[in-house]
């Protein structure tokens, strides 16, 4: 690995492209302050111009310090990007990081404005990924990389999804990711009117950024951006989606079969996902039905997270033409993969 991390330098240095383990899922990296790379993640991705991408920086804190001296530490780390440092971003950097959590400031002037898709903020986030970590230090810069998949499809969290879809490039293989979807991302840009905003669920919750922060009431909503810019561009309704139409259900399977049935479009096999403890009875018994496989769901949202997009990619090589997939449980710790569930329906089915 060592060997192949210098080489991953190398291939940065040169402003080509190299494929990355981090925790959430694996990324499509290209030195930061080469904007000929950048446009290459553009291309090879298929993603439109003006979605901004997230810098992926270095662990600078190397020994054990006070909290202050680690304050300052990210301090100077997060100036390197960011025109402006709140006090909020540090203490979410000492907490957080390295860690699934992306941070949006407003940006430095020296940020290419591919970076950013020609906004004035930046999206700063630490993985927790040794070989990420490892090929951040000895690079010495920061890399830009979005989710290593093509444009709204399915994120990759194993180097063997990277290589399905990019044939050629250099994958960096640390294994399955731990996470398993992308990070959460809060924008502190609007702290004095609105405060921080989650404008991505992912492993960290609101709730933790609000603790992290001393922010007693729930009064920062999620919020779903309407502006013609893509801040998000998981923020777009048709996004993480499988290419096998996926539609999510909930007490209504029996119903759905029956309009499965009666749909001109035939269904030859169906790809039934749902929770182990569903009783096998409510599928009912009938000849006329489409074959089907199931697939059992992880019982915590943890798990589900860990394992959802192998699921869906695993699906999508099975030869089943609809996925007919168990609503997920309401409530907060459910939040995150039921945000790219819901995109997922919307967007299936459509490559
Ligand atoms: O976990 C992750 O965040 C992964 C790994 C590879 O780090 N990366 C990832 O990148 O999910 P990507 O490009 O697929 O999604 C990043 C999201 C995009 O939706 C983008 O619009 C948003 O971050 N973003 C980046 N910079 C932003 C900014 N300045 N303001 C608002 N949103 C931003
Ligand atoms: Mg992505």
């Amino acid at each position: 690995m060592t060997d192949l991390i210098a080489q991953a330098v190398q291939v940065l240095r040169s402003g080509n492209l190299v494929a990355i383990p981090t925790e959430t899922v694996y990324g499509l990296a290209a030195d930061a302050s080469n904007p000929v790379a950048i446009n290459k993640i553009f291309s090879t991705k298929g993603r439109p111009a003006g979605h901004p991408l997230i810098v992926h920086i270095a662990n600078p804190i190397r020994s054990q310090r006070t909290q202050e001296e680690r304050c300052l530490i990210w301090e100077e780390a997060l100036s390197v990007w960011a025109r402006d440092v709140p006090t909020e971003a540090l203490i979410l950097a000492d907490i957080f990081w390295p860690g699934p959590l992306t941070i949006i400031l407003p940006k430095a002037k020296q940020v290419l404005p591919e970076i950013t898709g020609g906004q004035e903020t930046v999206g700063l986030r630490c993985p927790n990924h040794p070989v990420a970590l490892e090929l951040l230090k000895r690079f010495e810069g920061g890399l830009a990389a979005p989710s290593a998949n093509k444009f709204g499809h399915v994120s990759p969290t194993t180097a063997e999804h990277v290589r399905d879809e990019f044939p050629g490039l250099l994958v960096l293989d640390g294994g399955a990711c731990d996470v398993g979807i992308e990070s959460t991302i809060v924008d502190l840009t609007r702290l004095d009117s609105v405060g921080p905003v989650v404008l991505r669920p992912g492993a960290i919750s609101e709730e933790q950024i609000h603790d992290a922060l001393g922010i007693s009431q729930r009064s920062v909503p999620l919020v779903a951006l309407s502006s013609d810019i893509p801040r998000v561009s998981g923020s777009l309704s048709a996004h993480y989606a499988p290419r096998t139409k996926l539609i999510l259900y909930r007490d209504d399977l029996v119903l759905l079969l029956n309009e499965i049935k009666q749909a001109k479009q035939v269904t030859r096999k169906i790809a039934w996902v749902h929770f182990g403890d569903v009783s096998k009875a409510v599928l009912p018994v009938d000849a006329t039905l489409p074959a089907y496989s199931e697939f059992i769901l992880p019982n915590t949202p943890v798990d589900l997270a860990r394992n959802l997009y192998a699921m869906l990619r695993s699906i999508d090589k099975s030869g089943c033409d609809l996925i007919l997939f168990q609503a997920l449980p309401e409530g907060a710790p459910w939040g995150a993969v039921r945000d790219r569930l819901s995109r997922a329906a919307v967007g299936s089915g459509i490559v």
